[in-house]
């Protein structure tokens, strides 16, 4: 594990191990954050990486250690298609984990893809607000992917939205894809008092390596541009995604 101001890298040697130990970070944050007001703000992310942990998270041993009925969950990004869809990112979290916890439905915020994707990221802009109420919005953990390009939630390379710091949710168009996406911010995740990547597989290694050796944040990786302000922000990798970091993590 290696330490750089609030950044913390963790290597685990095998899949079974980083599965387990991201899901019990979850568990200890989500748990700190309820021991410290009373309630968890967590935003799933979408992806093969998160989905493997969220099912790990949602078994019976795991899932009983975190009491669902303080958590307000949210999700970093959505794609554009109904939640029947096997590409939505809520469709993948409700099978793996929510519908194995008693976390109270309105208290699942899911980004609609069913929707004009300008009209659901600003109605989930509001919910975000409505959600906090009287609170500080600001997130206990935001959990997020990487892709191969660096893209992180929905930001993707190129994009105009890697300079939204007011919105806290914006929908974008992705050439790339050419697909609408809903995502959380830059804006959103920065504020966020931990943000956790995940990220499992010798495909992620060499873009592993560019995130965590750059020496500034660039808009070409947007990966690089999460630094969440007063916050922690950690890497759980397995040694395949960690291969091509030098010894100890660090950059
Ligand atoms: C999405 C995700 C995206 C994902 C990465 C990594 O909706 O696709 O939010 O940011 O986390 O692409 O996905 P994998 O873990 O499947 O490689």
């Amino acid at each position: 594990m290696s330490m750089e101001s609030h950044r913390v890298i963790e290597v685990f040697k095998t899949i079974e191990e980083f599965e387990q130990k991201a899901a019990e970070e979850i568990i200890r944050a989500t748990n700190q954050a309820i021991r410290d007001r009373g309630v968890c703000f967590l935003a799933l992310s979408g992806g093969e990486t998160p989905r493997r942990v969220y099912r790990r998270l949602g078994t019976e041993h795991l899932k009983n250690q975190v009491n669902w009925k303080c958590v307000y969950l949210f999700f970093s990004d959505e794609r554009s298609v109904p939640q029947t869809d096997p590409q939505s990112n809520f469709g993948m979290a409700r099978l793996s984990l929510i519908s194995q916890v008693d976390i109270p439905q309105e208290q699942v915020h899911r980004m609609k893809g069913e929707i004009n994707p300008t009209v659901a990221a600003e109605e989930y802009e509001r919910e975000i607000h409505e959600a906090f109420g009287e609170r500080q919005v600001r997130f206990d953990l935001v959990l997020l992917g990487v892709g191969e390009d660096g893209h992180t939630a929905s930001i993707f390379p190129g994009t105009s939205i890697v300079k939204e710091k007011r919105a806290l949710a914006r929908a974008l168009f992705v050439p790339r894809l050419n697909s609408w996406r809903v995502t959380l911010t830059f804006g959103a995740i920065n504020n966020a008092r931990e943000v956790l990547f995940l990220a499992s597989g010798k495909q992620k290694a060499a873009i592993v390596r560019c995130i965590v050796s750059a020496s500034e944040p660039t808009e070409e990786l947007p990966a690089t541009m999460v630094q969440p302000v007063d916050g922690t922000l950690r890497w759980m990798i397995d040694e395949e995604a960690a291969s091509e970091l030098k010894s100890g993590g660090g950059s």
